[in-house]
């Protein structure tokens, strides 16, 4: 989920559904300042649990689907890179076309949006993909998570 990501990337990396934090975890484990950690996690169990684990990153209790709107007020208007475990099979299309679309809205060119998934294809939208000229690359499977997980990840040009 996140060997793709340069641990002396210069910008804010935003995690969707961060959940009890074991990506944040990984994320920081790569040499991450945590300060670079954005988190939007709808919850609000977990949001306070990740503010009490996380205290220096920027964590925030709302909907995926609102990224550009809870982020522009902070002046927070893009993010170097996105990773995602976000029940995104679990939606209907059109809410998982929404999430992801304003994900990469914000998202940099060169970044990617990272997707875990318990099913072999990407959950990305194609429509999504074609709309941001992106290009899904397949990351591997954990065949010792039950259910197996994949990860795929798509690159914004
Ligand atoms: C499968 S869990 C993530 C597990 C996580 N990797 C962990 O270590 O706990 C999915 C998370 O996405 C959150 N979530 C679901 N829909 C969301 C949405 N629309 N916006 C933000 N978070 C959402 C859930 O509350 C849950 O914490």
């Amino acid at each position: 989920m996140v060997r793709h990501i340069k641990s002396d990337t210069d910008g804010r990396i935003l995690e969707l559904g961060p959940g009890t934090g074991s990506f944040t975890r990984a994320l920081i484990k790569t040499g991450i300042p945590e300060e670079k950690l954005v988190l939007l996690e709808q919850s609000q169990e977990f949001t306070t649990l990740l503010k009490n684990s996380f205290p220096k990153a920027t964590v925030i209790c709302g909907d995926a689907k609102d990224v550009i709107s809870i982020f522009r007020p902070l002046g927070i208007e893009d993010f170097n890179e996105i990773v995602s475990g976000l029940p995104l099979n679990a939606m209907g299309i059109e809410r998982r076309r929404i999430i992801c679309d304003e994900g990469f809205k914000v998202l940099k060119r060169g970044g990617s949006f990272v997707q875990v998934s318990y099913l072999p294809r990407c959950s990305i939208p194609d429509t999504v993909i074609a709309a941001h000229s992106a290009k899904r690359i397949y990351c591997g499977v954990t065949l010792g998570n039950i259910p197996p997980a994949f990860v795929w990840r798509a690159e914004k040009h």
